[in-house]
Order: C-alpha cells, then sequence, then structure tokens
C-alpha cells in the first residue's frame, strides 16, 4: 500500500511504501534509524539488522543524507515522536543516490544558507514555517468566505503609487511609465463599489532601502475592502480576522509549532477584542516611558513598537496617527482636522506592525485636495477620484501582511524565513 507520512495513522500495524528522502541518519552495529521526510512530515524508519535481509541494513547503514527512495515498513505507534508513529523498515530501494548535500546537521551560517534557499526549504524548521504560511491562507480564504467577502483580483502593473512615491518598482509598459504594485487597495475600492465586501490576496512590491528583519521588497498582502463600513467596524473585522487566523493555525498546525518550538500559550490569548489606544495616549506612554526625543507628528520607530507591545498580550490598534504621516486617501477625523480614522495593529512580542488600514475618503472635493497636496494630480487617478462622483459611500479597508503575520506565530527572528524565496535588498538569488 502506498503512502504518505501524514497518512500512517490509518495504516497502524500495516506493511507501506513512502516514497521519501533521508534527512538525518544514526546507526550502531545492530541498528539504524533513518529520519525521513516526504513532504508531508517527517517520520523515523527503524531498521533492525537482525530482522531485515542484509543488503537492506547496508543500504540503511551507507544511505548517504537527501538520498530518495521508496522505504517499505510497518507503521508501528510511537508516544514519543511529535507524529506519533514509527516505521518498521522491512526494505529500502534508492531512487536517486544524494553525493555532498551541502546543508548538514552541523550550523550553517545565515548568508550559506540564503544561497542554498532552494535546498534550505527541505529542513525541518523551514518545512514547518511554510505549512503554516499555508494554514494561514486557507484560513484567511475560509474566514472571508464565511463572512460574505468576494475575492478579486487586482492588477500588479500600475500606473498609480497609493503609498507614497519614494518607493516605487518602476518598469516600462511599452511607451508608458508603469509601476509594480505597492498595494491593491485603490483597485479594491472600486471592486468594493461593485461587490460590497471584497478581499484581495497577492504580491505587493516596495523598492525600500531598509535593511530591517521585517522588510521585504517583495511580500504578500491580503487587502479586505468593504462599502458602508465606517472606522470601528472595520477594526472589528480585523480583530475577528486575525483571532480566527491564530485559533486555526493552533488547531491544524500542532507538529509544526512543536517544531519550531513556540510557546503556544502565548497565542492561545490572541482573542477578539484587542486593545485600541490612540496616536495621542502612545506619545504620551512612549514620553513616560523614557523615550525623550519622539514629538507628536513623529512616526514610530521599531523599539517604540515593541515598547508599546510589551504593555498587551493581544495585538493592539494605534489609532488616529497625523494626518501628515498617511497617505493621502484617510478620511480624516470628525472632529479633529489634524489626525485621520486610520489603525495600525501592533503585534505581540516584538513582531512590530502586521496591518495598516483605515477609512478611505469619500468625498470629491476633500479627495481632491488631498491628491493636490500630494503632488497626485495626474490622470493616473483620475478613475479613483470618479469612484466618489456616482454614489459615493463611506467604505474602509485595511492591508495584513502576510509575511510579519508568519513571522510572529512561528516566532520566527526574520521575515526572510516567510517567504519560499524572500526578495531582500542584496538578494535577487535563489
Ligand atoms: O501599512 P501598509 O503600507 O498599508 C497599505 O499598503 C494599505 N494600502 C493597505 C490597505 O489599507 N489596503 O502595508 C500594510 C501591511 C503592513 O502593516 C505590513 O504588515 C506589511 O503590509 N508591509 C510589509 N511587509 C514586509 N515587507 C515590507 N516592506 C512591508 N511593507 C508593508
Ligand atoms: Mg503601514
Amino acid at each position: 500500500m502506498k503512502t504518505t507520512i501524514n497518512q500512517v495513522y490509518k495504516h497502524v500495524g500495516e506493511e507501506v511504501t513512502i516514497g521519501a528522502w533521508v534527512a538525518n541518519k544514526r546507526s550502531s552495529g545492530k541498528i539504524a534509524f533513518l529520519q525521513l521526510r516526504d513532504g508531508t512530515g517527517f517520520i523515523q524508519g527503524v531498521v533492525v539488522k537482525a530482522e531485515v535481509a542484509e543488503e537492506v541494513f547496508q543500504t540503511a547503514k551507507t544511505v548517504t543524507q537527501e538520498t530518495s527512495l521508496y522505504v517499505k515498513g510497518v507503521v508501528k505507534k510511537d508516544e514519543r515522536s511529535p507524529l506519533g508513529f514509527e516505521l518498521a523498515v522491512t526494505s529500502l530501494d534508492i531512487i536517486h543516490e544524494a553525493k555532498d548535500y551541502p546543508i548538514t546537521p552541523k550550523e550553517h551560517g545565515t548568508e550559506f544558507l540564503m544561497d542554498h534557499r532552494h535546498l534550505w526549504l527541505r529542513s525541518k524548521r523551514q518545512h514547518a514555517t511554510m505549512k503554516i504560511r499555508n494554514e494561514i491562507i486557507r484560513a484567511t480564504y475560509e474566514f472571508f468566505n464565511k463572512e460574505g467577502f468576494v475575492k478579486v483580483d487586482p492588477p500588479i502593473l500600475t500606473g498609480s503609487a497609493p503609498e507614497g512615491t519614494t518607493e516605487l518598482f518602476a518598469t516600462k509598459y511599452f511607451d508608458e511609465d508603469a509601476y509594480l504594485s505597492q498595494s491593491g487597495q485603490l483597485y479594491m475600492e472600486a471592486a468594493a463599489m461593485a461587490l460590497g465586501k471584497v478581499f484581495s490576496f497577492g504580491p505587493t512590491f516596495r523598492a525600500e532601502k531598509s535593511k530591517t528583519k521585517r522588510h521585504l521588497i517583495e511580500f504578500w498582502m491580503i487587502e479586505p475592502e468593504m462599502a458602508f463600513v465606517e472606522f470601528n467596524e472595520n477594526l472589528e473585522v480585523q480583530e475577528n480576522y486575525v483571532s480566527f487566523v491564530v485559533q486555526s493555525v493552533l488547531e491544524n498546525c500542532k507538529i509544526e509549532l512543536e517544531t519550531l518550538g513556540r510557546d503556544t500559550s502565548k497565542l492561545e490569548q490572541i482573542k477578539a477584542p484587542f486593545p485600541r489606544i490612540t496616536y495621542d495616549e502612545a506619545i504620551q506612554f512612549l514620553k513616560d516611558k523614557g523615550f525623550d526625543d519622539i514629538e507628536w507628528g513623529d512616526d514610530f520607530g521599531a523599539p517604540h513598537e515593541t515598547a508599546i507591545a510589551e504593555s498587551y498580550d493581544k495585538p493592539v490598534f494605534i489609532t488616529h496617527y497625523p494626518t501628515s504621516l498617511k497617505p493621502f486617501y484617510m478620511q480624516p477625523a470628525p472632529d479633529r482636522e489634524d489626525v485621520v480614522l486610520c489603525a495600525d495593529l501592533i503585534a505581540p512580542e516584538g513582531y512590530g506592525e502586521i496591518i495598516g488600514g483605515s477609512e478611505r475618503i469619500h468625498d470629491l472635493e476633500l479627495l481632491e485636495s488631498r491628491l493636490k497636496e500630494h503632488g497626485l494630480e495626474s490622470d493616473a487617478y483620475k478613475w479613483y477620484a470618479e469612484l466618489r462622483k456616482y454614489g459615493s459611500v463611506p467604505h474602509s479597508g485595511f492591508g495584513l501582511g502576510l509575511e510579519r503575520t508568519v513571522a510572529w506565530i512561528c516566532g520566527s527572528p526574520h521575515v526572510r524565513e516567510t517567504i519560499p524565496f524572500p526578495r531582500l535588498l542584496n538578494r535577487l538569488y535563489p
């Protein structure tokens, strides 16, 4: 019976065949232990000299790391392994012998591992991280489908720059200038006026010269947008969404979280509602904490965000930032011109901002004056302004950065491990 490692629980006591790679191995004169992986998981294969043909034991003793093979064995319960099962091997058929696999069980430097990312992905921690990334994506679709959202795909090649013109990847679109999308938001606003509640999931690009553990050049964003939804209702959708995703990972990725050594008690507390503080309160809080340099009007850096997040065991919304710090499209607060109806969601444990969102300007005149202030009077925004001409309504949305969310849930030190092939300031390879 041919099966996979994640299905062996259905075959206890039976002999099965699994196509696998040798991740690691240990042996003595009488017994060999093979750490086998097949993509679905990891299992230990036990080869007992006295119980198998001479050549099977010989193969087990000499097989090299990452050699591919068909393994035949009897599935046994094993309480000590994370999977709960092991394989009493009966035969080993090598498919392809791997010679001198570069990533050995010893420690390697980060640059070496990044140069071998195409192979590093096979390692246990990387495998677990990709499985959790996949679960976050799966739970995202489940959440928004259950809440009545329609998935809409905005374009990647655009003429507009929603998040400011300094970080654009410019390219030629035949004779025209074009950019790789920084955010699908403007298009999602058009889609919300057609379909009500929409969400997108796609790659976005920022030519940011930042070399931090939270910045990628290419990252994936989930961007919901909702017609007739105002500022506070938008926050409720965000806290319910993030809670749903975290609880789904806890439920469906137990082995992966254990592989990563993640403290799950911290994740278990992630349930809506999340605390909210205003930018004004955050500034006062930081001053009280001894951040003497910070002034009203300054943006927060990573140390500020971490200091604020440390006071909470859940993500915290920082709301009502100064208008001057935020993009052109945000709705001003009704009682104050100098702040906007926006919120950043800051993850706990120092993982930083995972969501940026806001209510959008729905008044045509106000939008036009904001575009002017930001030097964006180009034809590229004509269609966007036009959305305010025909039955304009209050609407809100947000963008969740997938990689930062994966980093937080996995407890990864750096976003480069949360995407299969990271695009970093100095890295386009592999
Ligand atoms: O705060 P940002 O720039 O917001 C927008 O792009 C809005 N247009 C979204 C919307 O309202 N539809 O980006 C949203 C999130 C951030 O909170 C962060 O999680 C992530 O995207 N992000 C990055 N992740 C990795 N590397 C980068 N360089 C990132 N820049 C933003
Ligand atoms: Mg932001």
